[in-house]
């Protein structure tokens, strides 16, 4: 199969690959001052396993996605937009450590763009 042919989770590694990235997404959040106060009393292994599921189910693996709503889950928080932009360079961070390429770093970071207005202001 050619690479435009294959679904982003393929292209991203698939679970093992994501679950990389996404252990390495925690490592970056957790020392990045604009937004590490905000995981203090979160569950590592368990943000990290519902993140690592989102990310296989929004880019078409097999996965189901049993956390919550991006919504439902940043209720309250109240997250501004220096945060997102921290939280996006997280992600920008682990993927170059990670060595994805452009095409894939740029649809990935496109899929959290689009869920902004789900996770700011609630
Ligand atoms: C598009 C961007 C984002 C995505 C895709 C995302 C995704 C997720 C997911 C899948 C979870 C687990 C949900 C659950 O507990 O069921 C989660 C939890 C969390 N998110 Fe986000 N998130 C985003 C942006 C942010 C931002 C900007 C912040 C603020 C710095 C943030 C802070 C948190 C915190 C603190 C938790 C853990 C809550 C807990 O321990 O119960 N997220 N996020």
């Amino acid at each position: 199969m050619s690479n435009e042919q294959k679904t982003l989770y393929e292209r991203l590694g698939g679970f093992d690959g994501i679950r990389k990235i996404s252990e390495d997404v925690w490592t970056e959040h957790t020392s990045n001052p604009a937004v590490k106060a905000r995981y203090l009393d979160s569950d590592a292994e368990e943000v990290t396993r519902l993140v690592t599921e989102f990310v296989c189910w929004g880019t078409g693996g097999p996965q189901e996605y049993t956390g919550k709503d991006m919504k439902e889950a940043h209720r309250t928080m109240n997250i501004n937009a220096t945060e997102f932009m921290a939280v996006v360079d997280d992600i920008s961070t682990a993927l170059k450590k990670n060595d994805v390429g452009a095409q894939e770093t740029s649809e990935l970071l496109g899929l959290l763009f689009s869920l902004k207005d789900e996770v700011m202001h609630l």
